[in-house]
Parts: C-alpha cells; structure tokens; sequence
C-alpha cells in the first residue's frame, strides 16, 4: 500500500457540529463515517483536534501492542481525567512510572482476589433490589449505581462504621457530579469564581480527599491486620522494586481512580444489560431458565453481548510521541490514535446482524481477539476487567431471580454522555412487576 503523508480522510464540518453529532447518536454518526471513509478516519471535536479513529482488529492491534513509549494512553488520558485524577494515576502516567504503579495495582484486581468479593457484591445487591418500588416507573441507572458504589468502596477500604461509610458514599457520589462538566469541557476549568463549574469541582474534590488522607493515616497507624484483603491495605503492603512503600499522595491518586474508573462503568454496563434485556424477551426468557438450572455460560455471554452493543466506553485514546505508520497513512508525532469500540463492535462482517442483541453469538465463537474491546488493551487494559464482568454477572443474576421488570416503553433508549461513559438517556427506565 502507498504510504501517505497526510491525515486520513474524514468529514469537512465544523468542530462543534462534529461534536454534536457525536452527542446525539455516537453509533450512527461513527457507523456512517466508517461506512463512508473506511478503516481509518479524522474527526475534530472542539479542544480535541486530529483524532484519528481506526476501526479495524487489525489495526487495532497495531496499535494495542506497539511500543508504549510511542503510543502513550496517559498523554492522551490526562487531558481529560488529570484534574480528577491526580498526576500519580496509573490512567495518566506512561512507560516506566505507568508500569510501576500498574504492578502495584494488578494483585487486588486478579482474578482470585476478585472473588474474595462475591458474597459482599451478592449481599449488597439483594439489599438494594428488595427496596425498588413496585408497579411504577423508574430509572434503573441510579440504582445499579448505588449497588456499584457500595460494593468499590467496600472493596477498596474494607468493612467499616456505617456513618463514616455513608459520608464517602456522598463525597464520592458529589465528586462525580461535578466532576462531569470540568472533565468534559476544559474551556470550564479556568475558575470564574466560588460558584464556577471549576470552584465547585474543587470543593467536592477537597472534601474526598481529606476523607481520603484520614483513612490512610488511621489504617497506617493500625497497620499489620493480616485478617483485612480490602485494596488499601493490600496497597498499604506493596513495595516499589527498590523496596520503597507508597506515598501517601500515590495512593490517594490510585484509590480515586480505581473508585472513579470502577463504578459509573460499571453501574452504567449493568443498566445497559437490563435496557437490552428487558426489550428482547426471548434473552431475557434464556437467560432465567439457564439460571434456574444453575447454568452460568448463558449469563456471561449476556454480560459480554451487552458490553459489545453497549461499550460504555466508546473509544480509547494513544498519543503518538514518534511518527507511525498506521493503515497506509504516515501519522505525525502529536496525533490521537483511537479504536473506535464501537464501530469495530458493530462490523457486519465481525457480527452478523450487529444490532440484534444476541448473546449466543459468544458461545458460537464470534468476538475472538481484538474484535471485543470494551476494556481497551496491551499494557493499558482495564486493570478491573475481571472484577467488572464478575460483578455484573453477580447483580444480573440477582436482579434476574429477584425482580420481574419490564421496559416503561418498546422504544431503546437513546445513548447519552455521562462523565467518560455513554448512558442510557433516561437511565434505564423500567417497572418492577409484583411476583
Ligand atoms: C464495565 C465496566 C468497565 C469498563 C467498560 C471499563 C473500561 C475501561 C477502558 C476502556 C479502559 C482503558 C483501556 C485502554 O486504554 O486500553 C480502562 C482502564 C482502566 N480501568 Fe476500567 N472499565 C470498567 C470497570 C473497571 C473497574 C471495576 C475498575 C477497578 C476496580 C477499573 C479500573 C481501571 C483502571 C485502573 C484502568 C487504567 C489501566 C491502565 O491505564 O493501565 N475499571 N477501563
């Protein structure tokens, strides 16, 4: 293939109508560039300029698997995520600091912590379902996220006094509000005074921290509780490689990350789930006769359909510091590469009919290798991408045995920004049948 200098093609409106039309329907407006300019595409959305998408397993993997120091994630992250974060997160750093903090993360997120975590997760579930309201309508979403955020704050401090756990649960829950604005929209973040989206981002982020701080300090002071596997204190044990202990602000970094990366995602995926479930009986009807076997296979290829027809996060960024040849386009250093998710998840030729949703496409073999990517990948995959999918499997179940819901309407609803995730617009709105 010939190599070209200049950027791939794509769509010649203005920045803000791009954005716009992203806004209104993210898979249409994807779906069609791809549809018209192919494999490898420009788009520029205001403070975002030159980012080109790649919508090709192929090339996905190119860019998955190519040298981090060429592709940088955390670059390209922090322009958004850096103000919430911190700059010790391991979503904004890159190369060597990345892989140091990444190291340090990957123990209580593999697989065997994670089911350390099933009984609480089952518990907390049955709890918040049990108290929906019965024969109206209501949004899901702030449900399942109530579930989620129990069940990350849990995980990352342990079992702790119910006062002291509500007040995180605020301070969390008011931090991600009025993280959304500042985060989405940088042009925001100059501070207009005590009242600006930037003042208030702040105060909600003061608050979290000093709780924060507080909990590191009491937890270093009664240090050596062998009996506790909660993530503080198992990151309160890591070492650095040059037998270093963590700082008390790196820590700070990686425990508003992992609650902040942890919960929306999740809580919006398992409101995607139910959205789906509830407008295609047929699943629904599958997926409780295999329950009620006890057969567990059907439900995690429910879990994986949802994340492929709803991905939640619909594209991940990498910053080129080097120029790479990408599709037959020399791009120059500077340039955001992205897989487009989204499009790639709804391919024809990955997944026939793609907009069915049909989870036995999963136990028939389709959505091998980088043609399933809601959790990113390489060095950067989502370090909670066991975690996630074993708790929603858990709350799916829960929901599915305990609660008979049906959708407020035939219609699906529409995909909505919310934070760094794509949302269901009115927040999965169902009714819960009296049994
Ligand atoms: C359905 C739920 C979730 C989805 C769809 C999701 C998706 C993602 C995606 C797309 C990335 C970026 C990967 C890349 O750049 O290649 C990511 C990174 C990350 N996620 Fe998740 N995530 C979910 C749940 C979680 C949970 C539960 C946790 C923690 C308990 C978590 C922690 C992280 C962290 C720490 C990173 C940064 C990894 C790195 O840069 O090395 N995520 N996630």
């Amino acid at each position: 293939m010939t190599q070209r200098t200049d950027l791939p093609p794509g769509p010649w409106l203005p920045a803000a109508a791009q954005a716009f039309r992203l806004w209104r329907d993210p898979i249409r407006f994807l779906l069609g560039l791809h549809r018209r300019y192919g494999d490898v595409f420009t788009v520029n959305y205001p403070s975002f300029p030159r980012l080109v998408y790649v919508a090709d397993p192929e090339l996905v993997k190119q860019v998955f698997t190519g040298d981090p120091r060429r592709f940088h994630a955390g670059e390209a992250n922090a322009s958004v995520l850096e103000p919430a974060l911190g700059p010790n997160s391991v979503l904004i750093l890159d190369e060597r600091e990345h892989m140091r903090q990444r190291k340090l993360l990957l123990p209580p997120f593999h697989g065997e912590s994670v089911r350390a975590y099933g009984d609480q997760i089952r518990e907390i579930a049955g709890r918040e379902i049990d108290s929906w309201p019965v024969d109206r309508l209501f949004a899901l979403r702030p449900h399942t996220q109530r579930i989620t955020l129990d069940v990350i704050l849990r995980s990352v401090f342990g079992v702790r006094d119910a006062e002291r756990f509500a007040l995180a649960q605020r301070l969390v829950d008011e931090f991600a509000r009025r993280s959304h604005a500042v985060l989405l929209f940088p042009a925001l973040r100059p501070r207009f005074g005590p009242l600006s989206p930037m003042a208030r981002f702040e105060r909600a982020r003061d608050a979290l921290d000093e709780l924060i701080y507080e909990e590191i300090a009491e937890r270093r002071a009664q240090s050596g509780d062998a009996d506790r596997n909660d993530v503080l204190s198992l990151l309160l044990e890591a070492r650095h490689e040059d037998g270093g202990p963590m700082s008390d602000v790196e820590l700070r970094d990686e425990l508003v990350t992992v609650i902040g990366a942890g919960h929306e995602t999740t809580a919006t995926a398992l409101a995607w789930a139910v959205e789906r479930l509830v407008r295609t009986p047929r699943v629904l009807e599958r997926l409780r006769a295999k329950l009620a076997a006890d057969e567990e296979e059907y439900l995690d290829a429910v879990v994986r359909e949802t994340l492929r027809v709803r991905p939640v996060i619909t594209d991940v960024a990498r910053k080129l510091t080097a120029p790479a040849e990408i599709g037959g386009y020399e791009l120059p250093a500077g340039t955001f590469v992205l897989p487009a998710i989204i499009a790639i998840h709804h391919r024809e030729d990955l997944y026939p009919e793609p907009f069915e949703f049909r989870p036995e496409r999963f136990l028939e073999g389709q959505g091998e290798g980088y043609a399933w990517i809601p959790f990113g990948g390489g060095v950067r995959r989502c370090l909670g991408a066991s975690f996630a999918q074993y708790e929603m499997r858990i709350v799916l179940r829960e929901i599915v045995e305990r609660a008979s819901l049906r959708a407020a309407s035939p219609r699906p609803e529409a995909l909505r920004p919310r934070n760094i995730t794509l949302a269901p617009g009115r927040g999965a709105r169902v009714i819960l049948e009296r049994p």
